[in-house]
């Protein structure tokens, strides 16, 4: 093998809710529309409006979309057995007729997260790329008030806004850690297939074999 080769492996994402959207977009898009805002009109996006350059900063918005983003965050490192999580950067793009964002990736981040404000027809939903098979894949259930969470290595656009009325997204990028997936899963899953099988009889026994292990070490 002279090159490295792309592989397979599993990739998972997390679809999940604002579960109170309908009580804050309005709220939300008012405190957006009257924020600080530039344009990016280059080869990699065609966008009126965002606050993409003011990311490190605080902004009006923010609390109103943090104070939402925490169930959901919360809920999320539960899925991977973490404890902990950390959002890097989060800024929003509002999309007229016509504009759109080209592939890209996230840098620096382990996810990226978009929560889908405004949404004036399904068909403006993020589109990803499966970077094996070359093949777009859309996740056809997403809707507004939704927000979908992939790993940052997965590339991804938003296709043109073809509607009269905005599409407004809010991306940011996160990361997770403090995990305890140790404590449900033993290093001696390392022989099975897949974890799903490792029953709470053999968790014990494997439990019971690492303290004894350690007791003959010690
Ligand atoms: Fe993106």
């Amino acid at each position: 093998m002279s090159k490295p080769e792309l592989k397979t492996l599993v990739t998972e994402y997390v679809h999940g809710k604002i579960e109170k959207h309908n009580e804050i977009k309005q709220d939300l898009i008012s405190q957006i529309l009257s924020s600080d805002s530039h344009s990016i009109f280059d080869e990699t996006e065609r966008v009126s409006y965002t606050d993409l350059n003011y990311r490190d900063q605080a902004r009006p918005w923010l609390p109103l979309f943090f104070d939402n983003i925490k169930p959901y965050m919360n809920d999320f490192v539960k899925l991977f057995m973490h404890d902990n999580w950390a959002i890097h950067h989060t800024w929003y793009f509002r999309y007229l007729k016509g504009e759109y964002s080209q592939w890209h990736v996230h840098p620096d981040c382990s996810w990226t997260n978009v929560y889908f404000l405004q949404l004036p027809d399904k068909k403006s939903r993020t589109t990803l790329l499966n970077a094996s098979s070359g093949e777009e894949v859309i996740i056809a259930d997403v809707e507004e008030g939704d927000i979908i969470s992939f790993p940052s290595t997965v590339i991804h656009c938003s296709k043109p806004n073809m509607f009269d009325e905005d599409k407004i997204v809010i991306a940011f990028n996160s990361d997770i850690y403090d995990t305890k997936v140790h404590k449900t899963y033993p290093v001696e899953t390392y022989k099975r297939t897949t974890i799903k099988d490792f029953n709470t009889e053999e968790r014990k026994a494997a439990k019971q074999r690492e303290e004894r292990n350690r007791d003959n070490v010690e």
